[in-house]
């Protein structure tokens, strides 16, 4: 027998929304945080707020990038804001480093993608703008 059209269909459909679904742990919106030893997954990438402070990407065991803030503090953990700003604070709140884009207030959200590049968009996820 075969698969009704409109059945293949839906499940073709799941095929491709499962990334969105399964998608909490590579993406954060404004508002969100990343706290310390948290991390954004994707593909073989990790994008982390590591216990010694610094917030790191991570290739498999290559590290390609660094905030440079690590011994900077205890418990520092990463605020992705309303602004789009992307802030590394302490666990007493004081701010060691920021990437602001000067955008306007409004409902973003941060994606790490399977290339490892770090993209922002505003609203639904229609364009992708890569930071890092
Ligand atoms: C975030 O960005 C906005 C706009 O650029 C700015 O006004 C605000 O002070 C920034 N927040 C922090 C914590 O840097």
């Amino acid at each position: 027998m075969a698969i009704p059209r409109a059945f293949a269909s839906f499940f073709f459909f799941l095929f491709l929304a499962s990334p969105l679904c399964t998608m909490a742990n590579n993406l954060i919106y404004s508002g969100g945080t990343l706290k310390s030893g948290e991390s954004l997954k994707a593909g073989d990438y990790e994008f982390i707020m590591d216990e010694d402070c610094s917030l790191a990407l991570f290739h498999k065991e290559t590290q390609e990038w660094n905030s440079g803030t690590d011994r900077l503090g205890l418990n520092c953990y990463l605020s992705f804001d309303s602004y789009a700003n992307l802030t590394i604070y302490d666990g007493d709140n004081l701010l060691l480093f920021r990437i602001g884009l000067d955008l306007d207030k409004g409902q973003y959200v941060l994606i790490l993608q399977e290339t490892g590049r770090l993209a922002k968009a505003r609203g639904i996820i229609k364009q992708l703008e890569e930071i890092i």
